[in-house]
């Protein structure tokens, strides 16, 4: 059919090619079809110029292009999908970050950072950072309390940060936060909890201890009140994480590290719903009912304590 024929009256000119593109032939990869799907996507990004981003397109592609045909996914399924993620990224702001959750759920947080951190057994084991460490910690003296709401069983958080060596990191940076009595972050209760309430940064002492006030962590659900709580709630799992206080330590020299330490009495160690338990990282919470010591501390007699070494290995 010409174009004169369908009412335009105009001079067609022939369209001349870039320099050595031609669109008229059947690319090498070929035309798309079901069984080659895959192939034929991901020759599209054969261009691309950085290796790394072509290597990661490309394997995406295959798997992804796998599990649609594994699932043989209909197309109310994949406007669903679409829907999903829509919702997933419209409930995002300042304080709530719905994909981390999405990401921590699926177990693909806890993966990245494993494979990312392989202690080979001789430093801190990581844990997934989490979604709420959204401000940043306060600075403090050690021994000061963070918790500042007054709620809970009192704890004295202890220990030492040393290198694979044993040498003790003096001056070492060591930012933690925690969940109050009630399961709640700071940041998830503002006009409830007093703002930076159980967060605290400390610096090691010379001898690479530290310490101070708290009181033990609590269980707690993940916010599951939107897409990916909706996602849980589809598949019959629990929301919950086992009472734990969130590290990140770093020091010059050494390779930071982000990780947790688990209360041993805490439920659900065995069905963390972001799968971040490490068995390295579980530590008892007893009671110390020491009135001397208490005093010493600074805390109501009996308390709780919890110690916490840890080890990082050098940069790089
Ligand atoms: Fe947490």
């Amino acid at each position: 059919m010409s174009l004169s024929s369908q009412g335009i009256d105009a001079e067609v000119k022939p369209v001349s090619e870039p320099t050595g593109l031609d669109h008229s032939t059947v690319p090498a990869a070929g035309l798309f079809s079901e069984e080659r799907s895959a192939d034929v996507v991901a020759a599209s990004f054969a261009g691309t110029p950085s290796p790394r981003l072509r290597q990661i397109m490309s394997s995406l592609v295959t798997h992804l292009h796998a599990f649609v045909k594994d699932v043989e996914l209909t197309e109310e399924e994949w406007a669903e999908a679409i829907a999903f993620l829509t919702a997933t990224g419209q409930k995002c702001d300042d304080v709530r970050q719905e994909f981390i959750l999405l990401s921590d759920i699926l177990g693909v947080s806890m993966l990245v950072e494993t494979i990312n951190h392989r202690s080979g057994g001789t430093s801190t084991e990581s844990t997934v950072l989490g979604p709420f460490h959204v401000v940043e910690s306060p600075a403090r003296d050690l021994g000061d309390d963070i918790a500042l709401d007054g709620k809970g069983q009192p704890c004295l958080v202890s220990g030492r940060v040393t290198g694979t060596d044993g040498e003790p990191i003096a001056g070492a940076l060591i930012d933690v936060w925690q969940a109050n009595d009630d399961g709640f972050y700071d940041v998830q209760q503002p006009g409830i909890q007093p703002e930076q309430n159980l967060r605290g940064l400390f610096r090691a002492a010379d001898d690479g201890r530290y310490w101070f006030r708290s009181v033990v962590p609590r269980y707690y659900p993940i916010p599951d009140d939107g897409p990916a709580g909706r996602l849980l709630q589809a598949t019959g799992r629990h929301p919950y994480r086992p009472a734990h206080l969130h590290f990140i330590v770093q020091a010059d020299g050494y390779a930071p590290v982000t990780t947790h330490v688990f209360c041993d009495d805490s439920p659900y160690l065995d069905s963390d719903a972001v799968f971040g338990v490490k068995e390295s990282l579980i530590r008892p919470v007893p009671v110390v009912d020491d009135p001397e010591a208490a005093r010493r501390w600074r805390m109501p007699n009996p308390f709780r304590t919890l110690e916490f070494d840890i080890c990082l290995r050098p940069a790089g």
